[in-house]
């Protein structure tokens, strides 16, 4: 009777199924007995000779009979792949004892520590933070500050020239005009800190690249004494509340007067060392009212509005606060000196 062999054929099915143990052994089985030279196939192959009625039932049977083994056949996959994933959870347990993954986690670089704190003390004293290109005009760089083309103070800050009217700004003094510009006549107060770009040779004491903080107050009653006010207040929060500061009188063509302002020195208190080169002073930035040319080429009328403009070096305030003994440090990214800098919070 077919329906007997059918019976077989599906318990033998059923049977080789069960006995394998990996999916390789199971799909060969599947291959034998449900494949074109399997043995359903075989009878199924009788069909052609049977009479309507009988191949109608021997089909019904054959249906039932393949998808009894395709059952059998899957549930055996699933208890297989089950078991795969069993094994695997096993054998990847994570041991919690093992230490962690230790990462790296940056700091503020002690320049931009330095900006932070300038920016602190100004903001504090009212003034807004300003800004301006890198890449300057010969205009606002040097014309706008009353130092025309062959004038010999540019010789002091030769920079990098894009063509002869772009160049890297040698200082922070151009947002003073720039500023003045956009607030058309309006008292002023602000700071700008920036990179700056000379053409130096690198050493101990020289960078090619630098920064600055600027800074430019512009009011009807603004005096040298407010300058002095917010130079000390500079001094006594960079340094230290001990700190003096003297004024020299000197020369910058977008001022007048000028001064050279020196801080005494943190290390020695002023009695001389070799920080301070014996003199008990340390030079820290320019400063000066600003000069009427100046306000006039940029839209003010100096009978109504004055004031006063200084020039912070950044890298300076901070050699000078840690120590450092050579600029270059600040640039060429060794973690080790960096992280000497780093706040243990
Ligand atoms: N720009 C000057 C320099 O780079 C520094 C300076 C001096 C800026 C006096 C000022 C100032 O605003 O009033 O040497």
């Amino acid at each position: 009777m077919v329906k007997d062999d059918l019976k077989k054929i599906v318990d033998d099915a059923k049977a080789a199924f069960a006995s394998v143990k990996d999916k390789l052994a199971l799909n060969a089985h599947k291959a034998n007995f449900l494949g074109k030279k399997g043995p359903l196939a075989a009878i199924m192959a009788q069909m052609k000779s049977l009479s309507v009625e009988e191949k109608k039932e021997l089909g019904m049977l054959s249906n039932v009979a393949k998808k009894e083994m395709e059952d059998a056949y899957l549930a055996k996959l699933d208890e297989l792949n089950e078991e795969e994933i069993n094994k695997k959870l096993m054998e990847e347990t994570i041991d919690v004892t093992l230490p962690g993954y230790s990462f790296n986690q940056g700091s503020i670089h002690p320049l931009n520590e330095i900006v932070m704190e300038l920016e602190d003390l100004f903001i504090g004293m009212g003034y807004e933070v300003a800004e301006g290109p890198e890449i300057e005009t010969d205009e606002y760089c040097f014309e706008k500050l009353n130092l025309p083309k062959g004038h010999p103070a540019r010789d002091m800050q030769d920079t990098f020239y894009i063509n002869p009217e772009v160049l890297l700004r040698s200082q922070t003094s151009p947002v003073q005009a720039r500023t003045m510009e956009l607030k058309k006549g309006e008292p002023i107060k602000i700071i700008c800190p920036g990179k700056v770009y000379r053409r130096d040779a690198d050493d101990a004491t020289h960078s090619h690249q630098f920064m600055q903080c600027e800074g430019l107050v512009l009011g009807e009653d603004i005096t040298f004494a407010n300058l002095k006010g917010a130079l000390l207040e500079v001094a006594h929060k960079m340094f230290g509340e001990k700190n003096e500061i003297r004024l020299r009188p000197s020369f910058f063509p977008f001022t007048e007067p000028s001064v050279e302002v020196d801080v005494s020195c943190s290390k020695c208190g002023g009695k001389g060392c070799s920080m301070c080169k014996g003199t008990g002073w340390i030079e820290v930035l320019g400063a000066g009212m600003v000069n009427n040319q100046v306000l006039e080429m940029s839209g003010y009328d100096p009978k109504k509005i004055q004031g006063f403009a200084f020039g912070i070096g950044v890298e300076r305030v901070a050699i000078l606060k840690n120590g450092i003994d050579d600029i270059r440090n600040f640039y060429i990214n060794d973690v080790r000196f960096l992280r000497e800098f780093k706040e243990v919070k």
